[in-house]
């Protein structure tokens, strides 16, 4: 038996003679041991530390994407997401990827080539769906708010009844400069005029109230790594039974194979049976499911209070410290992720190494149109607590004063 193996391995050994050249190890690196990562809080527009329940479900067991212990775990990520949304629709999954990948997901499934997409710009996310529309083909009319600020809804109605688009996308929350756009009467008015409404809550749902159905919305798109204290993988989206609709009457197929909802909805239930198109990233649904439920065990209304009541607190400690807004209306602010002003003479850059160094805590800078001019800091999922705020204004206050700040 031995002498077989051995006679086996002694066949297989002469790989290398048999027309290929012997392996190099020019590339092969010095053996690094176990992987090493500093511990740190993340306070900045996301990601947010992971919260420990989610951290222990990925280290599950993996089942098979198709077995059904797995199904009902997809199952239950459906459910907790219809609560979370606040829907009853049934077209609701994670989509595999993160939050660009079910930003992709509402563009390629709900525009046609060459219909009209009007996209309101508040910063990069508004700029990056116009990008992308443009690459599905769609005919796209931006509506730019000023800097820090939000769109009207006196200025959404008139740019939808001039251009009468076929789809309407707004920023619920927009991370790169801090605002929250109000979504009030923008269902009602999308409906009148006969276009569908894509919303991304990445920084968002779970953080600030969202109710798809009665807020009139038809695709709503988010991120597991922000207010859901999740790993990034596993990307909540819902649809409604009019954007359903409008995908089964497309006339023609959906660009992206990986992003098809008719197939994704398959393999979700959607259409009644289950059928392979991916292999679901198993871990990061196990997490999504956990966070979805941490959310749903807290309560929708106490999860929108924590994160109001931490959003106050920063704000009274960054006050304290003479720091201010960077959106000046306070209707326009977003809680979730706070955008500070860049005092005169302050070296931002400087001020968030000092606190990285002092307290392995992330305050990050501005982004795209607020690059220089900000600080940004989340207060999110497992983060949005007093020991992380405080510390926060801590780590503000001392880097001032580390750069002879006067208030
Ligand atoms: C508002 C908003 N939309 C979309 C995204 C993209 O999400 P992801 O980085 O998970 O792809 C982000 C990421 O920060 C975001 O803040």
């Amino acid at each position: 038996m031995a002498s077989r193996l051995i006679q086996a391995l002694r066949r297989a050994q002469p790989l290398t003679t048999r027309g290929y050249a012997t392996v190099s190890n020019a590339h092969l690196p010095p053996v690094a041991g176990v992987i090493d990562v500093p511990q740190r809080i993340l306070m900045g527009p996301g990601p947010s530390n992971a919260h420990p329940r989610c951290l222990a479900a990925m280290s599950l067991p993996q089942l098979g994407h198709m077995h059904p212990p797995f199904l009902k775990i997809m199952d239950d990520i459906s459910e907790y997401l219809r609560y979370i949304m606040q829907t009853d629709s049934k077209y609701t999954l994670a989509v595999s990827g993160s939050g660009h990948a079910a930003m992709e997901a509402s563009v390629a499934n709900i525009l046609e080539p060459g219909e009209k997409i009007l996209v309101g710009v508040t910063g990069i996310w508004g700029q990056r769906v116009a990008d992308l529309s443009a690459r599905f083909g769609g005919d796209v009319v931006e509506l730019n708010a000023g800097l820090g600020e939000t769109l009207s809804f006196e200025s959404i109605k008139n740019a939808v009844e001039t251009h009468k688009p076929k789809v309407l996308f707004l920023c619920h929350g927009e991370s790169s400069t801090g605002t929250k756009q109000s979504l009030e009467g923008v269902g009602a008015l999308c409906k009148a005029n006969g276009c569908l409404l894509i919303v991304d809550t990445v920084c968002t749902l779970g953080g600030v109230p969202i109710f798809a159905d009665e807020m009139g919305i038809d695709v709503i798109y988010s991120g597991a790594q922000k207010v859901f204290g999740c790993p990034p993988g596993a990307s909540p989206f819902f649809m409604s039974d009019a954007a359903m609709e409008k995908l089964q009457s497309r006339k023609t197929t959906v660009a992206t194979y990986n992003m098809d909802m008719k197939l994704i909805g398959d393999y979700w239930g959607w259409y009644g049976g289950r059928s392979y198109h991916h292999t679901g990233p198993i871990s990061n649904f196990y997490a999504l499911r956990e966070a979805l439920a941490i959310t749903a065990e807290e309560g929708l209304e106490n999860s929108w209070a924590r994160h109001q009541a931490m959003y106050e607190l920063l704000w009274e400690g960054l006050t304290d410290a003479g720091l201010e807004p960077f959106v000046k209306k306070e209707e326009d602010r977003l809680p979730c992720v706070n955008t500070i002003t860049v005092p005169e003479g302050i070296d931002a850059a400087a001020l968030c190494g000092f606190a990285m160094n002092k307290y392995n805590l992330e305050i990050a800078g501005g982004l795209g149109p607020s690059a220089g001019k900000v600080w940004r800091i989340g207060i999110m999922g497992y983060n949005a607590k007093p020991m992380n705020v405080n510390l926060v204004v801590t780590a503000f206050k001392e880097g001032l004063a580390a750069q002879g700040f006067k208030k």
